[in-house]
């Protein structure tokens, strides 16, 4: 469906050269969004940017290499886009690896420093994102300043043993969107995340895993992005991803009065 208040939007994707971050790619591509890839890869940004402009003759699409894990390229590359694209409307953080190394190796020495690239990438790098993503929302004139969406993962609500490091990072995706939603909402800008089931995608390290699995459809994870950025009155959501439909999970019930009270006294009072 073509949304006319998402012509010309400005939008950055981190991850957009492969996977959900292309899928999400091609949604605003189809709206006539101005479109900004960031990817560690800069040779695949190139090449699908450079596919992308044919497919799309008439939609603006800049390609960036960046890793998210690191802050100082990050925050130059976003100045780029925002000089640019003349400013920014929506940040798409979903950049994002599978689990590097494993924090249960048994070692025959000394214990070894553990491998957490993953919660760099997946948490760290999320979070640098956002933050720079709050940044650059924020000089928009208008009192709806604009969207900010994370891809957490069905990792970050369930226990998911083979991929600790990365059930972390993705608890902590969600953990972040559903913490910072309050004080960005009385902002004008609204925060969610994805939280995918299975999507055939290049994050596999062996894409015949996929043969074995029950597979969510791209379009499902889209129409989760279609809805946070037509509906600015959606903030602090997880969209789980699976099968046809998304689904909004809300966090587990209180266990009692007390806790909810004290919790909301912690933002009454405005410390912690
Ligand atoms: N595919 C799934 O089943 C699934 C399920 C749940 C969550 N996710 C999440 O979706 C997001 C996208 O993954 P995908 O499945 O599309 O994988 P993908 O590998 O197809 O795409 C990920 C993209 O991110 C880029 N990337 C990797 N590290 C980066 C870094 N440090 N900085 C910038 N770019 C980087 C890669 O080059 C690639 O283009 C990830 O956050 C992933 O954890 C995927």
């Amino acid at each position: 469906m073509a949304h006319s208040s998402l012509a010309g939007k400005r939008v950055i994707i981190t991850g957009g050269a492969s996977g959900i971050g292309l899928g999400v790619v091609r949604f605003f591509a189809s709206q006539k969004s101005q479109i900004s890839i960031l990817d560690i890869s800069a040779a695949s940004a190139e090449s699908v940017v450079s596919s992308l402009r044919s497919e799309y003759p008439g939609v603006t699409f800049l390609s960036k290499k960046c890793d998210v894990a690191d802050w100082d390229e990050q925050k130059r590359v976003f100045a780029e886009v925002y000089q640019e694209l003349g400013g920014i409307d929506i940040v798409f953080a979903n950049a994002g690896v599978t689990e590097l190394g494993s924090f249960v190796q048994k070692d025959e020495g000394e214990p070894t420093k553990p491998n957490l690239r993953t919660l760099e990438i997946n948490l760290i790098g999320n979070l640098y994102t956002v933050k720079l993503g709050i940044h650059y929302l924020r000089k928009n004139e208008a009192a709806y300043k604009g969207s900010i969406i994370c891809t957490a993962s069905n990792a970050g609500i369930y226990y998911f043993p083979i991929a600790p490091i990365y059930a972390t990072s993705k608890h902590g995706v969600v953990g972040a969107v559903r913490s910072l939603a309050k004080s960005l909402e009385l902002e004008g800008i609204q925060i969610n995340a994805l939280a995918p089931a299975v999507i055939a995608t290049n994050i596999a390290k062996d894409r015949a895993l996929f043969d074995n699995m029950i597979l969510t459809p791209m379009s499902t994870a889209v129409s989760a992005v279609e809805e946070f950025v037509t509906n600015p009155k959606v903030t602090g959501a997880i969209a789980e991803i699976s099968g046809e439909k998304f689904t909004y999970r809300e966090q587990p019930e209180y266990i009692d009065e007390s806790t909810e009270k004290n919790l909301d006294m912690f933002w009454t009072l405005g410390y912690a």
